[in-house]
């Protein structure tokens, strides 16, 4: 089986990590015996300095036609003072996102074992946090209408929260979907008491359970929600939530684990997935083979299981990258003392050594 997958480098640190996770992805076939084509395609602010546009059309017709993307990251001092929508996050990354209509923002949060001791957490709070924020993310606050105008005294702004059953629903069916491969535990985020949008979350929600008899739901207030992260996280499996909520949640969530260089993530919708790490482009560190690629080697898992279906391969990748940090190598950014550190590619190669082997 063939598997066409989009790589979009894009800036800074972004083309030593996504060649990290394809050089693991591509391990990972030759393990279970699959074939992924790589087609490169350029975004960001390398992007405008080549063509005069951050997402070109020829980056935006190579990822309709592949079977998911993997995105490294954009941006850059180089490109800051560009207007905004020539400028690498609100040129390309939104545009990209909307282009392909992706509509389910999945943040796992997990603390590896080897790793528990770097959560700003108690060792015991955090050892074993294993949790997927679900963030819908194309709806909402940030796409309403917005106005602006001038009063008396000031000015007056009016943003619009928007949401309708549709949309609800199919996120909401792919948080129930994901909970049911889980811990079959889901936890719906929302702001009922005040909001008539959380209202309507809320209800969609609760009809969508009837489907779903094995998952156990509940419903949370999103500040509760905010205390609870901290506090206990460990009772969460999946977390569902609208865009703005979810926006602060899954970074709350992130920061439980440790290291920003850590942390992948999924975006989904009904046709092609994207797929990224969540940090940038870490401008202050490219090029010098300092960056962490694990957070994009375990996007690239993250491919495996929501785009593919391939859970066995995706678990190997994610087995393999335990096991590394296991036998004590590290990154510089998650670096402690009596352990080994190593460079970019180094952990690539051993990520993708442990995954072909098997072990
Ligand atoms: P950042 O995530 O790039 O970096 C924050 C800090 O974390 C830096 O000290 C960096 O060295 C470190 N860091 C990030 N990823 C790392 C990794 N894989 N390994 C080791 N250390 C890592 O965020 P920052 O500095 O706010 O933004 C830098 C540029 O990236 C800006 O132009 C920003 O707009 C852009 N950006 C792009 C994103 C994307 O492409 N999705 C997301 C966030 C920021
Ligand atoms: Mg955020």
């Amino acid at each position: 089986m063939m598997y066409r997958i989009a790589v979009l480098p894009g800036d800074g640190i972004g083309p030593e990590v996504t060649a990290q996770a394809t050089r693991v992805l591509a391990a990972a076939g030759r393990r279970f015996g699959y074939e992924f084509y790589f087609q490169e395609g350029l975004i960001g602010g390398i992007a405008y300095d080549a063509t005069g546009q951050p997402l070109p059309r020829a980056t935006l017709d190579l990822c309709r036609s592949s079977d998911a993307v993997l995105l490294g990251a954009v941006g850059g001092p180089k490109w800051d003072n560009l207007p905004v929508h020539l400028r690498p996050e609100a040129g390309a990354l939104l545009p990209l996102r909307k282009a392909l209509n992706v509509y389910a923002n999945l943040r796992p949060a997990v603390v590896f074992p080897a790793l528990a001791g770097a959560s700003t957490l108690k060792p015991e709070v955090a050892e074993g946090l294993d949790i997927v924020v679900v963030r819908e993310l194309t709806g909402g606050l940030y796409f309403g209408e917005k106005k602006r105008e001038e009063i008396p005294g000031g000015q007056r702004v009016v943003e619009t929260l928007v949401y309708t059953t549709q949309e609800i629903q199919r996120v909401a069916r792919r948080a129930f979907e994901l909970a049911r491969k889980r811990k079959k535990k889901l936890t719906s985020v929302d702001k009922a008491n005040v909001l008539e949008s959380s209202r309507l979350w809320r209800e969609v929600v609760t009809d969508m359970a009837r489907e779903y008899p094995d998952v156990e739901v509940n419903h949370m207030l999103v500040d509760n929600c905010a205390m609870q992260l901290v506090r206990n996280p460990k009772q969460f499996d999946v977390l569902l939530t609208e865009n703005l909520f979810g926006d602060i949640l899954s970074d709350e969530a992130a920061q439980l684990t440790g290291s920003l260089g850590m942390l992948p993530s999924a975006s989904l919708g009904d046709g092609v997935g994207l797929y990224e790490p969540v940090h940038g482009s870490a401008p202050d560190i490219a090029g010098r083979q300092l960056a962490n690629p694990i957070a994009a080697i375990l996007s690239g898992a993250l491919m495996l299981r929501h785009s593919f279906g391939l859970e066995e391969a995706a678990a190997a990748i994610e087995r393999a990258v335990a096991a590394v940090l296991e036998q004590g190598y590290r990154t510089a950014d998650i670096m402690e003392p009596g352990k080994h550190q190593v460079t970019t590619t180094e952990i690539g190669r051993l990520i993708a050594e442990l995954v072909e082997r098997g072990e």
